[in-house]
């Protein structure tokens, strides 16, 4: 498990090249997921983990856009990102721990959560939070890597766990363990990314 200063020091040292490195690798996921969460007018959507804000131009114009990290330097770029965009007068940004949130009961219509869930400290506390602050029917959209139980990948990625911490991501991250410990109601699973090897979740909270 990541603690949160292996956390915070890992993505200190990933911002000043963190859109270089993840940037676009992962950004057909991003455009896919928000395209899917942010499909109606007005929205009230929260982005868990939003880093440096890499999905930021996907989101419609007309959303309120609340985007939270433990990263500091993340952050900074989030903010600087939107400041230049459409959605300057439209998004706010939070350092705050997706585990225990400052948000009130249901503040949210859509919860988005990418490539956060395999860094988060506690599966158990990350989904009860995201659940309390997305209303009733609201929904959870959620982008992530989910390991597969056997092969060689899954050799490898479980070797890799003993260096989780340094990594700043559980490499060894199996759907299954990760339904059980948020108790998330997935309502959709489709592959996404390039080949196809990332995961996009929807559930309906409720
Ligand atoms: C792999 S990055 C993903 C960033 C962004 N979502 C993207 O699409 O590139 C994971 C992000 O989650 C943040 N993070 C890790 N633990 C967190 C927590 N408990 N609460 C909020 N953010 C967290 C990290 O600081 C980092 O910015």
């Amino acid at each position: 498990m990541i603690s949160l200063t292996e956390a915070r020091d890992a993505y200190r040292g990933y911002a000043p090249a963190y859109d270089l490195l993840f940037g676009p690798l992962l950004q057909t996921a991003r455009r896919r997921a928000i395209r899917v969460a942010n499909d109606r007018p007005g929205q009230r959507v929260l982005e868990i983990g939003v880093g440096t804000g890499l999905s930021l131009p996907h989101y419609r114009p007309d959303v309120q856009l609340v985007g939270i990290d433990v990263s500091d330097e993340m952050l900074a770029k989030a903010r600087d990102r939107a400041r230049c965009g459409v959605l300057a007068e439209r998004s706010r940004f939070h350092l705050m721990n997706a585990e225990a949130m400052d948000f009130l009961d249901g503040s949210f219509d859509v919860v988005v959560a990418l490539f956060v869930a395999s860094t988060v400290q506690d599966l158990a506390r990350f989904g009860a939070e995201i659940r309390r602050v997305c209303r009733p029917d609201g929904r959870i959209v959620l982008v992530n890597h989910f390991s597969t139980p056997g092969g060689f990948s899954a050799r490898l990625s479980r070797h890799l766990g003993r260096f989780a911490g340094s990594l700043g991501f559980e490499p060894y991250f199996p759907l299954d363990h990760f339904l059980d410990e948020t108790g998330l109601r997935v309502a959709a699973i489709e592959p996404t990314g390039v080949f196809g090897r990332l995961k996009l979740l929807q559930a309906t909270n409720g």
